[in-house]
């Protein structure tokens, strides 16, 4: 499972970077309301730091527009997604992109049946908001292993994206389910390799050479 970072903190992006090599990022237009930077240069030098996708959202809701956004997206780096809703709007964008090579990812996907239609539209990627799902009572690692069992049963080349992640136990269920990969924010990747018995264990040898 490939670990993307949820986050438009560059500093946040590069501290963690330094001990877990992150596979790419995602950020989304509340993300990047949080930091005070231009969204073009940001992307750019964020794209700069992790060498693998960085998903950049557009704002506009028609096709037209999102194209002429998801070009200019696009041309920012090689290695920029283009974040699309998933709305028969984002389908239609996402169809036309397919057939540019722009690599797309449809976020906001709560559904089996909607994650199909963006395999069908040619996303690279399908975020499934796991969070967002368990806060209305609906479990999102269910829906995520309904895709996932969906997409191998046909094939589909679109990649499960598990976002929305909000504890560690939705790591843990999105890999023993073989989703492609997670976005997490930057806290649960220090709580991942947290262990009681790790510091306890660490201060028993410390102790022993003396250390404390
Ligand atoms: C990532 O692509 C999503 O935008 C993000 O995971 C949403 O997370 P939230 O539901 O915590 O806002």
């Amino acid at each position: 499972m490939k670990f993307f970072i949820d986050t438009a903190d560059i500093h946040q992006i590069k501290e963690i970077n330094q001990w877990f090599p992150l596979d790419g990022v995602t950020t989304n237009p509340t993300l990047v309301a949080q930091v005070e930077q231009e969204h073009h240069h940001l992307i750019r030098s964020i794209s700069e730091v992790v060498k693998g996708p960085v998903s950049a959202e557009v704002l506009s809701t028609s096709s037209e527009e999102m194209l002429k956004e998801a070009r200019e997206l696009a041309g920012l780096h090689s290695q920029v997604v283009v974040k699309l809703p998933l709305t028969q709007q984002g389908l239609i964008t996402t169809r036309i992109l397919s057939k540019e090579n722009i690599p797309t990812n449809l976020t906001l996907c709560f559904s089996a049946l909607q994650a199909l239609a963006a395999a069908r539209a040619g996303a690279t990627f399908v975020s499934i908001f796991v969070g967002r799902l368990d806060d209305i009572g609906i479990d999102g690692m269910e829906i995520v292993s309904q895709v996932i069992h969906i997409f191998s049963h046909y094939q589909v080349d679109t990649k499960v994206l598990v976002a929305s992640v909000r504890h560690v136990s939705h790591l843990l269920a999105a890999a023993e389910l073989g989703a492609d990969m997670v976005t997490i924010p930057p806290a649960l990747f220090s709580q991942m390799i947290q262990h009681p018995l790790t510091d306890k264990g660490l201060t028993q040898f410390l102790k022993s050479a003396g250390r404390l």
